[in-house]
């Protein structure tokens, strides 16, 4: 037999397990966004106490610890005071125009969390983590000139190849416009000058290939479990939501890199990446380097689509040709060479020939990165 354990307390506990996410979530945060920390912190504890957080949060209390309750909570709220329908929170909110005080924001936030109580509920049980970080454009622009000269040399020409771009998890597909960005480097603008996304890149040096000529992109296309269609006021809001309010910088690359999205739209079919790949690589292209890109897309992949992914790329790569070749870019935390630590890595596999490259490490928004080639074993 098992001991009767009251309601009120089996309530309590699934509710302080609740809290721990929130308190984890708020780890994340700690150094970055000062605001969602303090938010999350006083949320945890109202949870706790059986505020008014824990009629916000009724029926995603046994929700995984993977789909992050606390960032899905922060970002409704956020979500309210971006539609203007949160004026004493707004004034915390540097996103619009707000300045933190972070003794009074829990007190601001009570009454709406009170006043909007079910919506709230509905939309954090209804809602993704959704992300999609333009800053990423830069690795990959610099790797993408360094494919496409490699894959250049290999096959003996003096030009490089014209690029078809496949994206797999492009979110909102705001990285599938690398050669419309301006990548400002020291005194020098790479890419597009006039694009309305300029990126810092902060690189400490630069991938050891010649930046200036034009990137030509013959092809690009996108795939996501989620995608997110960043053409409606809906998408453009949902990521909008998951910034970190106090985080101005990754805020206005994000805002520009929407701008840019509507003046050249690229639709993010909704598929898992395997069959999608394997449908988009079936016949190899001549006089085009094919490029299978993803960033921070392989932790939330499932094994079986890990394992086909493989298979399918393998497949692929054994069909290209020194004038139809393939390249895998991929941006993703990897452990150190010491074990000690992760970093996100930017990392080159090229067909045929096998060339395998690690090109450099940087922050996980991509900026700032440092280019270092070395093997990739
Ligand atoms: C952290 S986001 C990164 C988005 C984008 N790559 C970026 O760098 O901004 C991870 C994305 O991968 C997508 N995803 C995860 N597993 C996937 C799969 N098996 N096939 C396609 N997309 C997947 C998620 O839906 C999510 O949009």
């Amino acid at each position: 037999m098992f001991p009767l354990v009251p309601h009120g307390e089996i309530r309590s506990t699934v509710r302080d397990v609740l809290a721990e996410l929130f308190l984890d979530a708020a780890a994340l945060c700690r150094d970055r966004s000062p605001l969602t920390h303090t938010l999350l912190v006083s949320a945890a504890e109202d949870l706790t106490r059986g505020g008014t957080t824990a009629k916000v949060m009724a029926g995603s209390e046994c929700d995984r610890k993977g789909s992050v309750p606390g960032l899905r909570f922060a970002s409704a709220l956020h979500r309210l005071v971006l539609e203007g329908r949160a004026p004493t929170l707004a004034k915390h909110y540097p996103t619009v125009g707000g300045e933190p005080h972070l003794p009074t924001l829990w007190a601001d936030a009570l009454p709406v969390l009170d006043e909007h109580a079910d919506e709230l509920r509905a939309l954090i049980a209804s809602t993704v983590v959704q992300t999609n970080e333009p800053g990423r454009s830069a690795p990959l622009f610099g790797g993408l000139h360094t494919a496409t000269h490699l894959a250049a040399e290999a096959a003996g020409r003096r030009t490089p190849f014209c690029v078809k771009l496949l994206e797999v998890g492009a979110s909102g597909g705001l990285n599938l416009r690398p050669h419309r960005v301006a990548y400002r480097f020291g005194d020098t603008v790479l890419g597009d000058p006039g694009s309305p996304l300029v990126l810092d890149t902060g690189w400490t040096a630069r991938p050891p290939v010649d930046l200036t000529h034009s990137l030509r992109l013959v092809g690009r296309a996108g795939c996501d479990l989620n995608p997110v269609d960043v053409s409606t006021e809906e998408g453009r809001l949902h990521l909008s939501s998951f910034v970190w309010a106090d985080q101005l910088a990754r805020w206005d690359r994000l805002q520009a890199a929407l701008d840019l999205a509507v003046l050249d739209p690229v639709p993010v079919r909704r598929a898992a990446g395997p069959e999608w790949l394997a449908d988009q690589l079936a016949q190899p292209e001549r006089d085009v380097l094919t490029v299978v890109w993803h960033s921070v897309v392989w932790q939330y992949a499932s094994p079986a689509d890990r394992a086909m992914g493989r298979a399918i790329l393998a497949d692929a790569a054994a069909r290209a040709t020194p004038m139809a070749p393939l390249a895998l870019l991929v941006f993703e935390p990897r452990r150190t060479h010491d074990q000690t630590r992760y970093e996100f890595q930017l990392l080159l596999k090229l067909w045929p020939g096998g060339v395998s490259l690690r090109l450099g490490a940087g922050a996980g928004h991509g900026i700032p990165f440092e280019w270092n080639t070395q093997p990739w074993a």
